[in-house]
């Protein structure tokens, strides 16, 4: 529990040191609040003569006079010379309290809105340098989450707890010493209710904090269920799952609706204890004074002080709770927060191999191993080489390691064990930007931003000439289907109902990777949802583009593998064969086994003719079904 709460602690003194940003805002609305509690006070402390003043013995005396009150309030008679310079005070003070009431409402919002955007840039920051294993372990509703409603309840802290605590101070010493003034006795009766107050909001927080814990996570559960809808709403709709969604996302909005009942029942349960207190205690006041007054130790304008001192402190004592809450709220989020926050950064280079070098040579994998968690290793003791200058194609079954072996060049992730080499240089050399220029990567899934098809090819490169452009276009086939679009090039993805196909989408990132001239390339599957046609075509273009760069096509046809200089099959994370196609289909193995079967079953007709000249399939009833199906 010590622990606990120091641990808070550490957090919010975390939280606070944001606000090193904002030194100027943070001073400025520290003196506004404290030039208006000041305000506040002298309201206070000229009311008390001047309600004496009122009250007096004189006062009646005067009213009973020639003149009456017309004769009082104009001056004709002597107590108003007392009076005028106190309301005059009294006006002075309520003035100024209206002024700084309004520019402390406007600083509050200023410091806490501030502080939010600077941690807002620098949640974004971190989640652009974050390596990918964050991603893996974060859905990416949690993140959104984390992102809009934890920094909220942030602000929430300095908006509340922070500038209320320090009002809070302020006030209740204000207060105090306006009352000490009067009798210490006065300052001490004010302070009774401040123990048993304290004792309910502690118990309070104490029983608030699992249930706001709890609070969080089903709010992060729905978001994740609110995404994945969203994401993935052709699944849904396609496999008409959508009753049984809806029923999962119903389930985790009561969940969220149940702890959110339970965490206000609970805070209902507070306020009226603390209501009690404060009753109790300005009775007990109240008693006190008229004591002090009868015995003429108190005017009755001090009641006035009194009065005011008890509301403002007990009042504030009531804000406890609030305070709490909010600080409780702010730092369960802040604690996720920093989690994002503290992610480790990737992987900087190795600092002792201070490389200028350019990024050039043989890529070799020696003795590579990695594994996404520690259950199952993704590579095995990986080791091969991609020439320089050359086009590898990597081949093997889905979940064979293709695109985990090709993610580990750019450092997406790093290996465990063994060194990835570019020209004998331990890819870690570099900085990490220099590495990812010098690679170009068609992925899998190609993501596409609501831009224009231009800035979509273009993507981070100023400096490309128009014939470039339309050269990389013209090799990734693309030319046709842009020119088909509303305004060509300078069409926005997403506008208009401007979507494309899954080969259209790949031709795009192809295009994006071609422009780029990157000395290494690398096509992850990148020709797989161009049909058979368009894909002969694009390697018929492509192939003098690829001439002088280092290329590695993961990919499942025959038509590619062919064209590459070598072959390396994976199985399950090792590797299992290499060499070209000639010399692999002329061996028993995987390699043998895919040609077997493509000519046997989906095989496009160029593919036919082509794998006519391989051996036939031996067929064996019950035979194991080829690790290589899959990719077929
Ligand atoms: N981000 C990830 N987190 C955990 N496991 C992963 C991740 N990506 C891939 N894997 C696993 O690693 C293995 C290799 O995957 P992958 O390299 O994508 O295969 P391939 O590209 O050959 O189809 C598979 O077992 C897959 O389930
Ligand atoms: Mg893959």
């Amino acid at each position: 529990m010590l622990n606990a709460r120091s641990s808070q602690l550490a957090l919010a003194w975390r939280m606070l040191s944001y606000l090193r940003y904002l030194r100027l805002t943070a001073v400025v609305t520290g003196s506004v609040i404290v030039a208006k509690i000041g305000c506040e006070l002298m309201c206070v402390y000229f009311l008390s003569p001047t309600i004496t003043s009122v009250a007096s013995h004189a006062t009646r005396q005067a009213l009973a006079a020639d003149g009456g009150f017309w004769a009082w309030l104009t001056g004709a008679s002597p107590t108003i010379t007392e009076l005028r310079p106190l309301l005059c005070w009294m006006a002075l003070s309520q003035a100024l309290l209206g002024l700084f009431s309004y520019l402390r409402h406007v600083w509050d919002a200023k410091l806490s809105m501030r502080a939010v955007f600077h941690l807002r840039g620098q949640l974004y920051d971190r989640l652009q340098h974050v390596g990918f294993t964050f991603y893996d372990r974060m859905t990416s509703g949690q993140l959104i989450n984390r992102a809009l409603s934890d920094l909220q309840s942030v602000r929430g802290f300095i908006n509340v707890s922070v500038i209320n605590i320090l009002d809070m101070t302020v006030s209740i010493a204000g207060y105090l010493t306006l009352l000490a003034c009067k009798s210490p006795w006065l300052a001490l009766a004010a302070l009774l209710p401040t123990p048993m107050s304290l004792f309910i909001v502690i118990r309070f927080t104490k029983l608030a904090q699992p249930r706001y814990d709890a609070q969080q996570v089903s709010a992060d559960v729905l978001m994740h269920k609110l995404t994945e809808a969203i994401y993935g709403v052709q699944v849904i709709k396609a496999f008409g799952v959508q009753e049984r969604e809806s029923q999962a996302y119903a389930e985790a909005n009561r969940g969220l609706l149940k702890r959110m009942t339970a965490m206000i029942s609970l805070q209902a349960k507070l306020n009226p204890s603390l209501k009690v207190v404060a009753i109790l205690s300005h009775v007990a006041l109240f008693v006190l004074t008229s004591w002090l007054i009868q015995g003429g130790q108190m005017q009755i304008g001090d009641l006035m002080i009194l009065g005011a001192a008890m509301g403002t402190i007990l009042g504030k004592l009531e804000q406890v709770n609030l305070i709490a809450d909010v600080f409780q709220k702010a730092m369960v989020s802040a604690r996720r927060l920093f989690e994002v926050l503290d992610a480790p950064p990737e992987e900087p280079r190795l600092a002792r191999l201070d490389h200028q070098e350019s990024i050039s040579g043989d890529i070799t994998f020696n003795r590579v191993s990695f594994s996404y968690n520690s259950s199952k290793p993704a590579l095995k003791d990986v080791s091969l080489t991609f020439g320089y200058g050359k086009m590898t194609a990597l081949a093997g079954a889905t979940g064979a390691g293709k695109s985990t072996l090709v993610s580990l060049l750019a450092r997406f992730y790093d290996p465990e064990h063994g060194r990835i080499m570019i020209g004998g240089v331990d890819t870690r050399s570099w900085h990490l930007a220099d590495l990812r220029r010098a690679i170009g990567y068609v992925f899998q899934e190609t993501y596409l931003f609501s831009d224009t098809v231009r800035n979509n090819i273009l993507y981070g490169r100023t400096d490309v000439s128009p014939a470039m452009l339309q050269q990389a276009i013209q090799v990734a086939d693309a030319a046709d289907f842009i020119d088909r679009l509303p305004n060509g090039l300078d069409t926005r993805l997403g506008e208009y109902g401007v979507l494309l196909s899954g080969g259209q989408r790949q031709r795009l990132a192809l295009a994006r990777a071609l422009v780029y001239d990157p000395p290494i390339l690398i096509l992850d599957d990148a020709t797989a949802a161009l049909d058979a046609a368009t894909e002969a075509t694009v390697q018929d273009r492509i192939a003098p583009l690829l001439r002088g760069r280092t290329v590695v096509v993961i990919a499942h046809r025959l038509s590619t593998l062919r064209r590459a200089d070598a072959v390396i099959m994976l199985h399950q994370g090792h590797v299992v064969q290499i060499g070209d196609h000639e010399s692999l289909q002329c061996q028993n193995g995987p390699y043998l086994d895919l040609v077997r079967l493509q000519s046997a079953n989906l095989l496009p007709q160029q593919e036919l003719s082509d794998a006519a000249a391989a051996p036939k399939p031996l067929h064996t009833p019950g035979q194991v079904t080829s690790p290589l199906e899959a990719t077929a």
